[in-house]
C-alpha cells in the first residue's frame, strides 16, 4: 500500500481545440508548465504530449469545494488556509496534455490512449462546438474514454449573458451524446477561479480505476530518451529511457522484457522490425524512484539499451513486456469498420465516403501511429497492409484517419481481426 501511495494510479487527459486552455488548466492544477519544448514555447502551442502530477489534499473540516487543494496551492505549514486544520493526504493524479492543433490530431490519439477520463476544456468567448472540440470529442469516444469533465475556460473576460449563451451551447452540443449528463464546470485556468470545484468533480467523477495488478505486464511508450549529457564518457554513459503509461500488470526493478514491433532493419531489401530484449535497471514516476511500477502516471523505464536505439524519440508506439507475451507485430490488419456519419474536425462537417482500395489511411493503435494502404474494401470489412507494424490483441480498437484537404481527419475506427 506505501508503494501504491508513491505514484498516481489514474491518469486525467486533457482534450479541446486549440487555444481553449488546456495547458493553462494543468498548470492551475499542478504547478507545471506541460508544453516545455523550445519550440512550444516559441510558438505558443502544444506539440507533444505532455505531462504533469499533482497530489491532492483536503481540510477534514471544510465543506467542498473550498476543501480541497492540490500541490498547486498548498499552504507551506500544510494547514486549511480557512480554518486552520493540518490537511490530509487524498490521492496523487497525472495529468496527459495533449495539443489541440488540428495537424496534431495523430499526437491527441496517442494521449488519448493514455487517459482513465479527460477533460473537454471549451473557451467561453468562442461559439461551441469549434471543429477539434468536435474531433477530439469524438476521438474520446473511439478510444474509450468515456469519463469527462467539461470545463468551460475563460469566465474571467465573459458577460454574465456570454456565459450562459456558452453554457447553452455546451448543453446543446452533449445532447443526446454518451456525455450529455457529464459536469459542466466554469472556470478561469489563466487566475486560477473555481479550480477547487474541479478537483470535487475529479474527485466525484473519476475514481482510481480498480486494477488487476496480477495481469501480464504491458507499457505503452510515448516518450523515449537518451539522457546522457553531450560528452559523457563511455563508463558513465546510461541506458536508454522509455516512458510511458503502464495500462496493465506491474514492472519491477531488475525484470527482463521485450520490446515491440522494436526496430527497423533492411534485410534483403524488405523493411523488417526486430523486438528490443533488455532488462530494467531503474523505475522512475516523475521525481520518485520505484522498486516496482503499477498502471497510472508517466512511468520512465531505464534500461540497458544502447541509448542511441531509444534518442529523441524513436521508440514511440513500442509496447513493453514481459519476454513472450506480446502479440506479434502486425504487418498486414484486417479491420472490421466503422465509419462516422460526418467528418467532424473540419470547419464544416462533410459526409465520410466509403473506404476505398488503395487508399491511404493513417492508423493510431495505443501510441502507435501508421500508416497503411487498403488492399481490399468490402462494405465494413477491410484489409490493410502497414508501412510501420502494430502490437496490439484481436479486438483492439484502431482509430482510422484520411487526408482531406492537406490534413488527416478522423472518419472512423475498426476493430482488429
Ligand atoms: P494548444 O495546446 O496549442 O491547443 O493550446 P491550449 O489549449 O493548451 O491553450 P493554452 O493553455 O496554451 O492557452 C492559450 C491562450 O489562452 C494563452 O494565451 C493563455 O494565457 C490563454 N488562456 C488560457 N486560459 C485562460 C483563462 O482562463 N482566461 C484567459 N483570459 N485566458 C486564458
Ligand atoms: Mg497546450
Ligand atoms: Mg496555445
Amino acid at each position: 500500500a506505501e508503494a501504491l501511495k508513491k505514484q498516481p494510479l489514474v491518469n486525467v487527459g486533457t482534450a479541446g481545440h486549440v487555444d481553449h486552455g488546456k495547458t493553462t488548466l494543468i498548470q492551475a492544477l499542478t504547478g507545471i508548465w506541460a508544453s516545455h519544448h523550445s519550440e512550444e514555447l516559441k510558438r505558443g502551442i502544444t506539440l507533444k504530449i505532455g505531462y504533469a502530477d499533482t497530489a491532492i489534499y483536503q481540510c477534514p473540516k471544510c465543506p467542498p469545494p473550498q476543501k480541497y487543494y492540490t500541490s498547486a496551492n498548498l499552504p507551506s505549514d500544510m494547514k486549511c488556509k480557512y480554518c486552520g486544520t493540518p490537511l490530509e493526504y487524498v490521492r496523487k493524479v497525472s495529468f496527459v496534455d495533449v495539443p489541440g492543433h488540428e495537424m496534431l490530431m495523430s499526437i491527441m490519439l496517442a494521449g488519448s490512449a493514455m487517459m482513465d477520463a479527460a477533460l473537454l476544456v471549451i473557451d467561453a468567448t468562442k461559439e461551441c462546438p469549434q471543429p477539434q472540440t468536435r474531433e477530439h470529442f469524438t476521438a474520446l469516444d473511439i478510444i474509450g474514454v468515456r469519463r469527462i469533465i467539461v470545463v468551460q475556460n475563460k469566465i474571467d473576460v465573459v458577460s454574465r449573458e456570454r456565459a450562459r449563451e456558452s453554457y447553452n451551447e455546451i448543453k446543446r452540443f452533449l445532447e443526446g451524446t454518451w456525455a450529455e449528463d457529464a459536469p459542466i464546470i466554469p472556470v478561469s485556468a489563466l487566475h486560477k477561479v473555481n479550480i477547487d470545484a474541479l478537483v470535487w468533480a475529479i474527485e466525484k467523477y473519476v475514481p482510481t480505476p480498480e486494477r488487476d495488478h496480477s495481469l501480464p505486464p504491458r507499457m505503452l511508450v510515448a516518450r523515449s530518451f537518451d539522457v546522457n549529457k553531450p560528452g559523457t564518457p563511455v563508463h558513465e554513459l546510461v541506458g536508454g529511457v522509455l516512458g510511458g503509461t503502464i495500462v496493465q500488470g506491474k514492472f519491477r526493478v531488475g525484470d527482463e522484457v521485450e520490446i515491440k514491433p522494436g526496430v527497423k532493419l533492411k534485410k534483403g531489401g524488405q523493411e523488417v522490425w526486430e523486438p528490443l530484449y533488455t532488462t530494467i535497471t531503474s523505475l522512475k514516476s516523475g521525481e520518485e524512484p520505484l522498486e516496482v511500477a503499477y498502471p497510472g502516471g508517466l512511468i520512465a523505464i531505464g534500461t540497458e539499451l544502447d541509448p542511441s536505439i531509444s534518442k529523441a524519440d524513436n521508440l514511440i508506439g513500442n509496447v513493453v513486456g514481459k519476454p513472450g507475451s506480446l502479440p506479434e507485430p502486425l504487418y498486414e490488419i484486417d479491420l472490421e469498420v466503422h465509419l462516422l456519419e460526418r467528418v467532424v474536425g473540419t470547419d464544416q462537417p462533410l459526409k465520410v465516403d466509403p473506404v476505398r482500395n488503395g487508399e491511404v489511411l493513417m492508423v493510431n493503435v495505443g501510441t502507435m501511429l501508421s500508416v497503411g494502404v487498403v488492399t481490399t474494401a468490402r462494405h465494413d470489412e477491410v484489409h490493410m497492409k502497414l508501412k510501420i507494424p502494430v502490437v496490439a490483441d484481436e479486438g483492439t480498437r484502431v482509430a482510422l484517419s484520411r487526408q482531406i484537404a492537406g490534413r488527416w481527419r478522423l472518419i472512423g475506427y475498426g476493430f482488429l481481426k
